[in-house]
């Protein structure tokens, strides 16, 4: 019935059905910081092993690690993060509000042209394109905020503070003593970590070129415009790949990687329509890419990143070459060749997808009431059963001994492979509406013919068909189930 048409009615679902709290919840919350609830963390887990399943275990020459966070200060020296990973913002003196300074231009910009002013509006874009190139960056962001008179899109002041590069790392004191030399930063990336252990997997693990390291962990950044719920967080997951080949043969392998992690995101139930490529031009490729495209999907807040693949090249293995002094060559012994491999790099946020699958997954339907046949909204997250955090509701139609032994006898059984649910409260239409919110995508009810037949009546999240099933081909009839099911319409 209903495309979302915002953010308001995931967020309203996550906390009301226990996916997603936001952090400190009673101290007033920490901005862009949350925390994974009941269904949220199932859900969260079993997307995390199906990216390390893609990933490990249907490659054999790709392997695992899990780097620590706090890494060696110098590491981020090399990478660039140091000089380079800063936005340049600009503060409204009346209202007190930050803004990147280049995002107010663009809204500037956008606002000319739907004024018709499209002369206006190409002078201040070219002149944003080349900002940087005149008196440094922040000088010439400021300059053109000044010219324009771009006001504030909050307070309509035209107060600014001059623009600051603003570093996006966290930083903290390492060991006893607060000095300067002691700061070392929270990742803002996981990709580093894989990076600096290149030679000890290379050593350790028989790996050959073409060879990948997995990672999934903790990244953080102090985004200044953090906002969009889980969409832009200060402390988020990322679960990263980087694919080391010999130099030539990259360009192959960025297709291949491409055109893989577009399948693995349809292949946890995404709809084909709502992704799509979106290549970086490139006049604003990273320092560090020869080649980089964004996996964007269709989220109620329009076309966003959901996953970045960049061939980094040689860069970052020969920046810790140059930094640590340790040479970071393949050596194969087999063709009598050294180097320093190039990298595919394919890295796409946990968090990130997990608002995905939410979107993706809500659905609003009107559906015939429970008491008088008057239509009412079922609302249904018709998640692909294998990310699914309770997979089976078990219901006895009443209070009964006999039926809550043999249902409890059916939870347990399934327990074994599946998350499953017991509820024997309220009507089964109620019980079923809080399980379809859940995403469980299969519902059992035990009745007094149960006792007699040995079947059961298993109800199907997406069609709410029901069919009688004897309870011994349950197992087999919900591995059957999540094995073949497809995104409804
Ligand atoms: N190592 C490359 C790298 O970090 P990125 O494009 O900055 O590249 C990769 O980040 C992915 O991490 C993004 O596509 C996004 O899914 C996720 N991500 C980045 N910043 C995020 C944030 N503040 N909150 C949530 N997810 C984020």
């Amino acid at each position: 019935m209903s495309a979302l048409q915002n953010l308001d009615k995931i967020v309203s679902l996550a906390k009301a059905r226990g996916f997603i709290f936001p952090s400190s919840d009673i101290y007033g919350g920490l901005a862009s910081v949350y925390d994974y609830a009941p269904l949220g963390v199932e859900l969260k887990r079993r997307i995390n092993t199906a990216w390390w399943t893609a990933m490990t275990q249907k490659h054999d020459n790709i392997v695992g690690i899990d780097a620590a966070i706090l890494m060696h200060p110098t590491v981020w020296k090399a990478s660039g993060h140091v000089d380079s990973f800063n936005d340049p913002m600009i503060d409204d003196k009346q209202s007190k509000m930050r803004y990147r300074a280049d995002h107010l231009i663009e809204g500037h910009i956008a606002k000319l042209r739907e004024k018709g002013k499209d002369a206006r509006a190409d002078e201040v874009q070219r002149l944003l394109d080349t900002a940087g190139t005149r008196h440094g960056m922040a000088k010439d962001l400021h300059e053109i905020i000044l010219a324009e008179e771009i006001r504030s899109p909050d307070s309509g002041a035209f107060d600014w503070t001059e623009v600051r590069q603003f570093n996006l790392m966290f930083s903290t004191q390492f060991g006893a003593v607060a000095n300067d030399e002691n700061i070392v930063y929270l990742r803002p990336e996981t990709a580093q970590g894989i990076f600096v252990n290149f030679l000890n997997v290379v050593n350790t693990s028989r790996v050959q070129v073409p060879f990948g390291i997995a990672q999934i962990g903790k990244a953080f950044r102090n985004e200044v415009v953090a906002r969009q719920f889980v969409f832009r967080m200060r402390e988020f997951e990322q679960m990263e790949m980087q694919y080391f080949v010999k130099p030539g043969s990259d360009e192959e392998a960025y297709e291949a990687w491409k055109a893989k992690r577009l399948a693995w995101h349809t292949g946890i139930g995404i709809k084909a329509a709502n992704l799509r490529f979106m290549p970086h031009p490139p006049d604003k490729l990273a320092h560090y890419a020869k080649a980089a495209v964004d996996i964007q999907y269709r989220y109620p807040i329009g076309w966003q990143e959901i996953e970045g693949i960049h061939n980094r090249t040689d860069f970052d293995l020969s920046q810790h070459q140059k930094f640590s002094g340790k040479k970071l060559e393949y050596v194969d012994a087999g063709a009598q060749e050294r180097y320093v491999p190039y990298v595919i790099e394919t890295s796409v946020g946990l968090d990130r997808t997990v608002l995905m699958v939410l979107c993706d997954a809500y659905h609003e339907e009107e559906v015939p009431g429970e008491k008088d046949g008057s239509a009412e909204v079922r609302t249904v997250l018709r998640l692909h059963p294998k990310l699914a955090p309770i997979t089976a509701g078990v219901f006895p139609l009443i209070k009964k001994p006999e039926l809550v032994e043999l249902a409890r006898k059916i939870e347990a059984d399934l327990s074994d492979d599946h998350r499953v649910q017991y509820d024997e409260k309220g009507s089964i239409g109620k019980r079923y509406r809080r399980l379809d919110e859940a995403g469980t995508p299969f519902c059992i009810t035990v009745d007094f013919d149960s006792l007699d037949d040995g079947s059961a009546t298993l109800r199907d999240r997406d069609t709410m068909t029901q069919i009688r099933i004897p309870v011994e081909r349950l197992a087999d009839a919900i591995r059957e189930g999540i094995r073949t099911w497809t995104p409804p319409d």
